[in-house]
């Protein structure tokens, strides 16, 4: 496999690095100790077609492959893990789910503003009881002929206060089980659809994590994402191309925190010399080195499989898998050559390491993704 950047993968990757140290940097303590949404950042992203990046242009997207993607969502979170959540949803939750599974009425209507980053997306499956265990939707969505009668409460939703556009699975059926499950898009304003509570979180607090409530909100029949009981598939499809861009994530805050900790190896003196000259921090440095790079290759892999049509359920769990476990360890590396300097704000690795965390549990946790992995290799 060739991951030969071309010129324009390149480009992209230090668009997204130069927004990322100059516009996302400069605030993102602040933001980080106030739970503040980047609004105006996320309004700059869009503009410069971050949010709609894999979108045929007809959408109003910037027509680029999933490696441009992952390229700029390392950069992005290595500085701001927050925006890049927001981002990770409206690119490869909401769009590719409608790009690749919406009717051309609703690509026309919901896709094409969310592309060009006039409006936010929110992609809503969890609930108070089901998160893993997704097929047990309590969110229902009655047929009463030309609508659908939804009501229930999803939980833990990334972009709940903000977003215009949701796409909220809920069960129709539920003699059918998960074959029974439909995505219908949710619009704000919509009577009934109620936010919730802000959740007050361990990291990645400058993202917008809410409740959302649906008491006898009336979706029409045109809102239904595929055929009647697509949802779940539709959900775990999507998801599969979303693990990508979280693996991307988790790839950033371990490349960001590895990148200030080389850094201040070479500032900091101790006992004469400076720390990397110890052959202990040497040697945290290269073995953090190494990790970063095995995921970089499982997350490229991930997206390659992706742009050749090959099938990437099984690669987008393994670049999860991994890179999250490499971004929860090295982060804690980062700290640890900052000595009690990586322990306070100013320096940005202890807010890294708290970030890392969820990388281990959204879009499917560490175990999620072996559950994947290993029903894929064992399927007969
Ligand atoms: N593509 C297409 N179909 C798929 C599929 C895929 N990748 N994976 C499963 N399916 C189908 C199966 O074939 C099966 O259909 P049939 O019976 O018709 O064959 C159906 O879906 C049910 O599959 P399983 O029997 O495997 O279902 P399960 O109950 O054992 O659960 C699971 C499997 C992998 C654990 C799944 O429930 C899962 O992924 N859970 C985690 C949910 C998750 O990731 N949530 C994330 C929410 S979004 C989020 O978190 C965003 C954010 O933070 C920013
Ligand atoms: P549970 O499913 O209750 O799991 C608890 C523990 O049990 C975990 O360690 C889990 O791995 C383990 N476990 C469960 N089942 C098994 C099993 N069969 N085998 C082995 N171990 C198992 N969801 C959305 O739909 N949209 C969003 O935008 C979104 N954003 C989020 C943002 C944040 C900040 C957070 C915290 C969550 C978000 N989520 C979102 C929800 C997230 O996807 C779920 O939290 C996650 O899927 C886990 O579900 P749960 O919290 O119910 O944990």
């Amino acid at each position: 496999m060739n991951f030969e950047l071309t010129e324009e993968q390149k480009a992209v990757k230090e668009a997204a690095r130069d927004f990322a140290q100059n516009v996302l940097k400069p605030g993102v303590i602040d933001r980080d100790r106030e739970q503040r949404f980047p609004v105006e950042e996320m309004k700059q992203l869009g503009e410069l077609g971050f949010l709609g990046m894999m979108v045929d242009p007809k959408y109003g997207g910037g027509g680029m492959d999933t490696m441009s993607y992952v390229l700029a969502m390392e950069e992005i979170s290595k500085v701001d893990a927050s925006t890049s959540v927001c981002m990770s949803v409206n690119n490869s939750l909401v769009c590719w789910g409608l790009e690749k599974f919406g009717n051309e009425e609703q690509k026309v209507k919901f896709l094409t503003p969310l592309a060009k980053g006039e409006k936010i997306g929110a992609f809503c499956l969890s609930e108070p009881e089901a998160g893993s265990d997704a097929t047990s939707q309590r969110t229902t969505a009655i047929d009463m002929g030309d609508y659908y009668l939804v009501n229930g409460t999803k939980n833990w939703i990334t972009n709940g206060s903000t977003a215009s556009t949701y796409i909220v699975i809920a069960q129709t059926n539920a003699e059918l089980g998960h074959r029974g499950i439909n995505a219908l898009i949710i619009e704000r304003g919509m009577e009934g659809f109620i936010v919730g509570a802000k959740e007050d979180k361990l990291g990645i607090r400058g993202s917008d994590t809410h409740t959302l409530m649906f008491q006898d909100v009336k979706v029409p029949k045109a809102n239904r994402i595929g055929e009647d009981g697509f949802g779940f598939k539709f959900a775990m499809k999507t998801l599969s191309g979303g693990r990508i861009g979280i693996a991307a994530q988790a790839l950033g805050i371990a490349a960001g925190g590895f990148e200030l900790a080389a850094a201040y190896s070479k500032e900091r003196k101790a006992f004469g010399k400076e720390i990397y000259k110890h052959q202990a921090i040497a040697f945290k440095i290269a073995d953090m080195a190494t990790e970063i790079e095995a995921a970089r290759l499982l997350v490229y892999r991930a997206a390659a499989d992706k742009d050749a049509g090959r099938n990437f359920d099984q690669s987008s769990a393994m670049a999860k898998l991994y890179a999250s476990k490499v971004a929860m360890e090295q982060t804690v590396e980062a700290v640890q050559i900052h000595g009690g300097y990586g322990y306070v704000k100013e320096y940005h690795v202890e807010r890294l390491m708290r970030d890392a965390k969820i990388t281990q549990i959204y879009e499917g946790t560490t175990e999620v993704q072996k559950i994947v992995i290993s029903r894929n290799i064992l399927a007969d």
